[in-house]
């Protein structure tokens, strides 16, 4: 256990400095490679990449897509493995040979649509060492994009507010998109998050009313951040009213299968997604952990009814379908040090806690698509933007990245305990525990970094807990996940101005950090203006692949290799050595 190994073991590696430079800058004795880049050949037939822009859109439904995120390796045998790669967004400057951020065409929208999603990729061992490549052609490698057919399944499946011309059953939805970060489950699917998809949508009818229920999902339709609309009508909200309701949900794909239907799975609500932290309940119960990452709102919890069975894959089905979904009130002392309280998970189900017809609920699942609305009615939290969370297999703690705020403090949101700091540039990492049972009404919290700059700050509550320190200092944690000795990666998407309240911070990067000692160590940092995001391991943990996202948004990268145009990357992580990552 985690608890018996001394701190030092932990982190096994020397920390590095922060850095500016467009290439990836990792701990010594460690090597990070290209895996597969944006644009790659994925699917037999697919055209080669075109550095200029020049691909169509049919080419890109067969090529590796845009913005990797989150994402998972299942593993087939010692040699052999399926990676399930999110595509969440496209940068348009560098996706179309125009060069302009918008569409300018239906093809462009369709090249678009087809570059988000997610990416079914095989993998082979190369050779005997810790390296791996991408294996084409494959049976596995698919492609899952915004047109994509998938099923709804659970409370709101087939719910007027799900119906529209081109689907009157609700049942059937065509595509993913915005898919942030992801889950796994224990019977090896994998779970694609739905997190910014109000800004595919809008219409140019001028006299449009905006419905309470669009606003609280931010829709803005006369300026959708991409303009699908105005060439697909399927986004326009004026002529396809319900089509906003089919997104923002978790989705389930059988990375094995491919030709399996991905499916939309209601009973987990409907909120800007950021990831699915799937754990079993010590009485056998699937948890998964969420958050919905935009300023002010909340963290939930999902607890299926019936019990996860390994040995019988079928018996799981239901799992994801029939349980009750809950969203978490932390309370506590603002000016408490350190800071820490108790908290409750408050059941999300219609009938109870005000989630009734006078409060504008007639049934569960409209609880269920109006989930944010829902958790205002019972008095959740409203939090810094919550991000990844992940649970650590040692102790079941569960930690989650509050990236930043800048309207704390505002009218609306005040401070309170969990989200102590107006203006919140640097955000923090809470950490929840329920005693050892995941299915918990109730939980014990505190800060396992108030995140900060004691160079910028030396002083005040900007300076962070003393674990930040100048040469860890970061902002804005993003990505988070446990590797199996209980090591927790800390990946960020925040200002790399190295400037002003960043000064000494650096590019984006991926930090360590030991959960009992609370020391973080920076491992490594990406290229100019990306983000890094999405971790996996193989089994053996002697491979690490990591996302480089949006390299270059700010113009200013050749992301990699000298690229024309810098291109999202996955990156593959060994050790010269061959050992285990981090130890
Ligand atoms: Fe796609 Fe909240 O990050
Ligand atoms: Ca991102
Ligand atoms: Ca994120
Ligand atoms: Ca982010």
């Amino acid at each position: 256990l985690a608890e018996d190994l001394p701190p030092n073991k932990l982190l096994g590696f020397k920390g590095i400095a922060a850095s500016t430079a467009d290439e990836v800058v990792i701990a010594p004795g460690y090597r990070a490679e290209v895996l597969i880049s944006w644009g790659e050949p994925l699917v037999e037939g697919a055209a080669a990449f075109d550095a200029q822009g020049n691909n169509s859109a049919a080419d890109q439904e067969k090529q590796f897509g845009d913005n990797n995120d989150g994402m998972s390796f299942f593993p087939i045998d010692d040699n052999h493995g399926v990676m399930a790669i999110n595509n969440e967004y496209v940068n348009e400057q560098y996706l179309f040979a125009h060069g302009g951020s918008k569409a300018t065409s239906l093809e462009d929208v369709r090249k678009s649509q087809a570059a988000h999603g997610v990416s079914i990729v095989a993998v082979k061992r190369a050779g005997d060492s810790q390296r791996w490549a991408v294996e084409r052609p494959s049976r596995y490698n698919r492609r899952i994009t915004a047109n994509t057919e998938m099923q709804f399944s659970g409370p709101a499946a087939g719910h007027p507010l799900l119906q529209t011309a081109a689907d009157p059953t609700g049942r059937k939805v065509l595509g993913t998109f915005g898919n942030c970060a992801n889950g796994k489950t224990p019977w090896g699917t994998y779970l694609t998050c739905e997190e910014n998809f109000d800004t595919y949508f809008g219409t140019h009818q001028a006299d449009y009313q905006t419905t309470a229920e669009q606003k609280r999902y931010t829709l803005k339709v006369s300026e959708p951040e991409r303009n699908w609309p105005d060439y697909d009508d399927r986004f326009d909200v004026a002529k396809n009213p319900n089509e906003f309701n089919r997104h923002g949900w978790i989705v389930e794909i059988d990375p094995m299968n491919p030709t399996s239907t991905p499916i939309k799975h209601t009973a987990l609500g409907r909120f800007k997604h950021e990831n699915a932290a799937v754990t079993v309940a010590k009485d056998g119960r699937l948890v998964v952990y969420m958050g919905d990452d935009e300023r002010g709102e909340h963290i939930y919890k999902y607890v299926s009814k019936g019990l996860v069975d390994i040995a019988n894959p079928a018996n799981n089905r239901s799992l994801l379908d029939e349980g009750t979904l809950y969203v978490a009130q932390f309370d506590g002392d603002a000016g408490g040090t350190p800071l820490k309280g108790t908290g409750r998970w408050i059941a999300l189900e219609f009938g109870k806690n005000g989630l009734t017809p006078e409060n504008g609920f007639r049934d569960e699942a409209e609880v269920l698509i109006f989930a944010r609305k829902a958790a205002a009615q019972v008095g959740a939290t409203r939090m810094d933007r919550p991000e990844w969370i992940a649970v650590n297999p040692h102790d079941g703690r569960a930690y989650c990245t509050l990236t930043n705020n800048s309207k704390r403090g505002e009218e609306g949101m005040p401070l309170n305990a969990a989200n102590p700091r107006p203006n919140n540039v640097y955000g923090q990492i809470i950490r929840w525990d329920e005693g050892g049972d995941a299915t918990a009404a109730s939980f014990t919290w505190d800060i396992y970094a108030l995140c900060g700059n004691p160079i910028a700050h030396p002083e005040g509550v900007n300076r962070g807990t003393p674990n930040i320190t100048a040469d860890n200092t970061f902002n804005s944690p993003d990505g988070l996940g446990f590797d199996k000795a209980g090591r927790l990666w800390i990946l960020t998407d925040g200002k790399y101005s190295n400037k002003g309240d960043y000064a000494g911070q650096g590019n984006n990067q991926m930090l360590v950090g030991d959960p009992l000692s609370g020391e973080i160590r920076r491992f490594m940092v990406g290229p100019k203006s990306c983000e890094l995001t999405g971790i996996t391991f193989t089994p053996d943990y002697k491979t690490m692949f990591v996302n480089v996202q949006h390299p270059g948004e700010e113009g200013d990268s050749h992301f990699p290799n000298n690229s024309p145009r810098p291109r999202s990357s996955v990156l593959m992580i060994t050790r010269e050595d061959g050992g285990v990552i981090g130890a």
